[in-house]
């Protein structure tokens, strides 16, 4: 066995939605580094070229596309864009996602539930959806959602934004179980707090962060790199037996 080879990705293709900064731009290159071609997507085109253009002077392979994971439009033309490149699709990181309310769930109307679930969860399953018929063309595909601890059990304040990453969850079984058979892995990465613009509400608040590191095994805040590792094999071939698996990267904090 060679396990560098295993977690080798060149010649994959992978898409990695909300990879302009954060968690999903450290994905992007840790899989660059790792050889694959990476699509960075978020919405913005001006942030995603600019990690795309960092990676490819650091001599990796990498463009940015502009999609919204709100919009099966833009998913679409994210899609085309990507076969039109580089003529396959082997990895999905389902990374971006929204929670515009902090609060008690009450104060969570339609127009705001439905933005959360369109963005964090039929985005993801629409993304995956396109990529499948590649994947299943080559007989070898993994799809990686990432969720959160707040979708194994729910976090404080963020009701809606908790079922979504817990449907996330149930989404990501319900590949993993029908897309085994052709090949197309599936699984879940849920952090703990990790230290991004995301979670600035949480982790800029003292209270919040001395109550939560104080009690936490690993007694700090994380880091977007902590995540890249986990990532990585879940994408390469050194996790070819694991699907519809529930990972945390959360310090310790769900035991
Ligand atoms: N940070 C944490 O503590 C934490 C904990 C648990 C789970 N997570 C999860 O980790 C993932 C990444 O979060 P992060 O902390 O790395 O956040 P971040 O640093 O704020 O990055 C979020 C990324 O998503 C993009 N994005 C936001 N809305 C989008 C949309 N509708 N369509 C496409 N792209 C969109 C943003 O770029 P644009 O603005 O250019 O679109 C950005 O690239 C999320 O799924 C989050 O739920 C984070």
């Amino acid at each position: 066995m060679d396990i560098k080879k295993k977690f080798d990705l060149s010649g994959k293709v992978a898409i990695l939605t909300g990879a302009s900064k954060g968690i999903g731009e450290s994905m992007a290159h840790a899989f660059a580094q790792a050889g694959a071609s990476v699509v960075v997507s978020s919405r913005k085109q001006e942030a995603v070229d600019e990690v795309a253009t960092q990676i490819n002077e650091q001599g990796g392979t990498a463009n940015g596309v502009a999609a919204n994971t709100g919009s099966i439009e833009e998913l679409q033309k994210l899609v085309d864009i990507t076969i039109d490149t580089y003529g396959a699709i082997d990895i999905i990181v389902n990374n971006a996602a929204t929670n515009p309310v902090f609060g008690p769930v009450i104060n969570t109307n339609e127009d705001v539930f439905d933005k959360i679930m369109n963005v964090n969860v039929k985005g993801p399953f629409e993304l995956a959806k396109m990529a499948f018929p590649y994947m299943k063309k080559r007989g070898v595909g993994s799809i990686i959602n990432i969720s959160s601890i707040g979708g194994l059990s729910p976090e404080p304040f963020l009701g809606i934004y908790s079922v979504s990453k817990s449907a996330l969850i149930s989404l990501t079984k319900v590949i993993a179980k029908e897309w085994g058979p052709m090949g197309v892995r599936a699984n879940v990465i849920c952090p703990g707090l990790i230290k991004t613009k995301f979670s600035q509400a949480l982790w800029s608040n003292e209270p919040i962060v001395d109550k939560m590191t104080k009690e936490l095994p690993l007694p700090r805040i994380g880091q977007p790199d902590e995540m890249a590792g986990l990532a990585l094999f879940l994408a390469s071939d050194a996790s070819s037996y694991c699907t519809g698996g529930v990972y945390t990267a959360d310090g310790g904090y769900t035991i």
